[in-house]
């Protein structure tokens, strides 16, 4: 089939790469030429396991191209994918101009060329319930007809970024929210070879598919909250949460996964669609209670090290000047190099406010980061990269775990220990085992486990960055 694909960023380059590789002809558009060119010329622009190997193999027969020219990919595809930003406006609700703008373009390519024919334009972006039936209004407002010309279809998307090429080419599951048959029936012969183990395609109206992608966020963000919170109680009152993980974790009700406790949920859709959602309900005169306590609490658990840090290393004031703190990992989560609210981000502006020195270590998101927070002095203190993790280490007065990249699983700690100031260890992902950090001589801080917790009011802590 003629697949477009309209924004290609990470969804976007993800969903035309694999619908390349399951053989068809894809066309992706984005106006920042720069990626276009770059993509053009044979190089990926985002780090993704197992993506490389599909777009060379899409490239190479053709079937992948790319382009800034809307008009192109609009005329050569039946099915036209909107994978745009959908950032969150002022008062957290999901900002549509992006995908309203494009749609009003495709409106207009289509209103002026009759002789192309039919076209489904899929939602593919996180977008708010009734945004279908507002793209389909845009696109009218061009003088084109729905049914005839035109079918608007939401079609969220699951894919974690990590493993997004795997979760594409093998959903667990495809919703696809439309009210027209003809539509409907596009959309279940492009995603057939997808689901060829017997995963199901959900079929269902526009609303309830929009509700859905945030629906399940919104349950994966307060799993992991709720999870945060428990470690929270184990530290006071002497649990382990991991023991406790395992304890419910088996109970089928509750499943197994997103469980782990750590210093709080990041990346570019959780805060944003929490946030989106709570909005929505908000519009519609509903206090979505659950979801205001899953923001308050993740705003707290991705700086609860820092007051940890302070209570360690700080001077009398309570500032880190001259201290020197390695931190590993910067990305949001393992296998990405995606930096968007990390909480690593939100702890180097803390931690430099009290003018420490960072020396970061990531495997994949050192430019990301440096794109965003730069290099050299920042707040009152400064933030310079590493070249390994035991590059970070050298001569720092404590070790920070912000991410849980496989590397930093078994590093040689005898060869940290000699490397830091002080054997001093915070970690925020739990990827060490206490017994062994204790063994090996270190002073190790995590989440949840069993430690001495210092009687810090964490509040204190939000005044820091804010400033
Ligand atoms: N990243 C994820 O893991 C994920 C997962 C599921 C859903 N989503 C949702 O998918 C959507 C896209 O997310 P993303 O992470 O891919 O965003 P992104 O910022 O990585 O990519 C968006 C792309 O759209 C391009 N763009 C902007 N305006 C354009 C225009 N007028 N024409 C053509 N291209 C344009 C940008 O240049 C960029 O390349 C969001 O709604 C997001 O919530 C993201």
């Amino acid at each position: 089939m003629n697949v477009a694909v309209v924004g290609t960023g990470y969804v976007g380059l993800v969903t035309g790469t694999c619908f390349a590789e399951m053989g068809n002809n894809v066309i992706c558009v984005d106006i920042d030429e720069v990626k276009v060119e770059t993509l053009s010329g044979g190089e990926v622009t985002i780090f993704e396991p197992g993506l490389e190997v599909f777009f060379e193999r899409g490239r190479r027969e053709n079937r992948l191209r790319f382009t800034t020219d809307l008009a192109e990919a609009v005329e050569a595809a039946e099915v036209i994918f909107l994978a745009l930003p959908t950032p969150p406006g002022e008062n957290g609700s999901a900002d549509l101009s992006y995908v309203l703008d494009v749609a009003e373009q495709i409106g207009d390519l289509l209103a002026g060329h009759p002789d192309w024919g039919y076209r489904v334009i899929v939602d593919k972006s996180t977008v708010p319930v009734g945004t279908a039936k507002r793209v389909t209004a845009v696109m009218e407002a061009s003088g084109i007809e729905e049914g005839v010309h035109f079918d608007v279809v939401s079609n969220p998307e699951f894919l974690r970024e990590g493993v997004a090429v795997d979760d594409f080419m093998k959903p667990e599951r495809v919703v696809i929210g439309t009210s027209s048959s003809r539509a409907g029936e596009v959309m279940t012969r492009l995603y057939e070879p997808f689901v060829r183990s017997g995963n199901p395609i959900i079929v269902m109206d526009e609303e309830s598919a929009e509700m859905t992608k945030y629906a399940a966020n919104a349950l994966l963000a307060t799993k992991i909250t709720f999870m945060n919170e428990i470690a929270n109680l184990c530290e006071r009152v002497g649990a382990d949460v991991d023991k406790v993980r395992r304890g419910i974790g088996t109970d089928s009700r509750i499943g197994s996964r997103f469980l782990y406790a750590g210093i709080g949920f990041g990346g570019s859709c959780f805060p944003k669609d929490v946030r989106a959602l709570h909005r929505t309900a908000h519009e519609h005169t509903y206090e979505f209670q659950i979801l205001d306590a899953v923001l308050r609490v993740n705003k707290i658990q991705r700086r609860v090290l820092v007051p940890r840090i302070v209570e360690a290393l700080g001077d009398e004031h309570g500032r880190l000047d001259g201290r020197r703190i390695a931190m590993w990992g910067l990305a949001f989560k393992p296998n990405t190099d995606d930096v968007r609210e990390a909480p690593s981000h939100y702890m180097i502006k803390d931690l430099t406010a009290l003018g420490a020195e960072v020396v970061a270590f990531d495997p994949e998101a050192m430019d990301t980061t440096r794109a965003e927070l730069g290099e050299g002095p920042i707040g009152e203190g400064s933030l310079a990269y590493a070249t390994s993790v035991y590059d970070a280490v050298e001569n720092a007065d404590a070790l920070v775990v912000a991410t849980e990249w496989p590397e930093f699983r078994r590093p040689d700690l005898v060869r940290v220990r000699r490397a830091l100031k002080q054997p001093l260890v915070f970690d925020g992902r739990n990827v060490f085992d206490p017994d062994r950090m204790a063994e090996a001589g270190f002073e190790y801080h995590c989440i949840g486990r069993p430690f001495v917790a210092p009687a810090i009011v964490l509040d204190e802590v939000d005044d820091v960055a804010e400033a």
